[in-house]
């Protein structure tokens, strides 16, 4: 059976980009995959949280991925932390990773343009953690968005480079995947790019948002002055608002106002009310159950207790054999 990893950092509450580029994956892989789900309370260190901050939102991602239908009976669900194997691999790992392709991932490069005054090692080497993540259970496939792939491939490098240097074949190579073939980009309201947290207040739609803040922030979203010529080319703000409503609407609601659109009669007020309507009728029902479960502490202690002894024991597998290969022998 093929053996699934994938992560998500716990930086405050997840949004649409989250459940359509991972989540809504993992749903489907625990039915028939071996998965390892987990919370990747370590890579979020690079930003400082508190630790009262990083434990709410470690909480409230577990809550999350409970509520969305994650079943710690079905699959591997814990916290990165809790595994201890991790970062054990993480040191190995780190003697055959170089700084200039390290210097070269496009996720390092953004974070020091856009975090200048904490550019630490944590962010440099963040790339090897993840790719730890990924080979500590020796994962075939990796359910990733996008924005996820370079990394992907840094973690084959990664993983086999540890081949060739030891002249073996222990971590295999993962890929990223979707359900949908093409890896999904959710993209932001602000018309900026991907949805994202560091997007700003009003680029992402969080399940734990409120119908009116739901409401007003696709309101809000950006578009342009419409559509002055049949057929006209979109510009990238509706295209976004189209690939919003691709998620949430149905397909009949989608053609009708493509078709206004394709002959100059759409009013963008009911477009975005419309998606507003749809995207609430999608969160609310998730984010009343994500209410149940994070009030729920006894479940919560279960699930993560749960999914640490079976993330355990994998790694656990894994760290021993990877002691023997680098030469790590006891003399006692
Ligand atoms: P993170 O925490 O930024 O995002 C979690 C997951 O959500 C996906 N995602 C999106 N997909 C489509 N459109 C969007 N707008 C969007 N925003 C976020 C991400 O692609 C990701 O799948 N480095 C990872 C966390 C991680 C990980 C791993 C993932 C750590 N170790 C091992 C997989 C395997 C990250 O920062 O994702």
């Amino acid at each position: 059976m093929k053996t699934v990893v994938s992560g998500i950092r716990p930086t405050g509450n997840l949004h649409l980009g989250n459940y359509f580029g991972a989540v809504k994956n993992f749903l489907q892989m625990q039915e028939e995959y071996n998965c390892y789900f987990f919370i990747a309370d370590i890579h979020s260190l690079t930003t400082h949280p508190t630790p009262a901050d990083l434990h709410q939102s470690v909480k409230t991602v577990l809550a999350e991925y409970l509520a969305m239908g994650l079943d710690p009976e079905k699959c591997a669900l814990f916290i990165q932390s809790d595994v201890p194997e991790i970062s054990e691999l993480y040191t190995y790992m780190n003697m055959n990773a170089y700084l200039g392709e390290l210097e070269r991932s496009a996720s390092f490069k953004e974070k020091v343009q856009t975090q200048r005054n904490n550019v630490n090692a944590g962010l440099l080497t963040y790339p090897v953690l993840m790719a730890v993540d990924i080979l500590i259970h020796k994962a075939d496939l990796v359910p990733v968005g996008k924005d996820q792939e370079q990394h992907l491939e840094m973690t084959r490098t990664f993983g086999n480079r540890f081949n060739h240097m030891y002249n073996t074949n222990f971590f295999p190579e993962p890929q990223a995947f979707s359900f949908t073939g093409d890896l999904v980009k959710v993209p932001g309201l602000t018309g900026s790019g991907k949805m994202s947290k560091s997007g700003g207040a009003n680029d992402a739609i969080f399940f734990s948002d409120d119908d009116k803040v739901t409401h007003k922030k696709i309101m809000r979203a950006k578009t342009d002055e419409g559509p002055k010529a049949m057929n006209q080319e979109m510009s990238t703000e509706i295209n976004n608002l189209f690939d919003l409503m691709h998620l949430v609407s149905e397909q009949d609601v989608i053609e009708t106002f493509r078709k206004q659109y394709a002959d100059c009669t759409i009013r963008y007020g009911d477009l975005k009310k419309q998606l507003a309507e749809d995207t609430l009728k999608f969160i609310a029902p998730v984010r009343e159950r994500i209410k149940e479960v994070e009030a729920d502490t006894e479940y919560l202690s279960r699930a993560a207790k749960t999914g640490m002894e079976k993330a355990r024991e994998s790694a656990i597998k894994t760290i021993e054999e990877v002691r023997q290969i680098i030469g790590f022998r006891k003399f006692y």
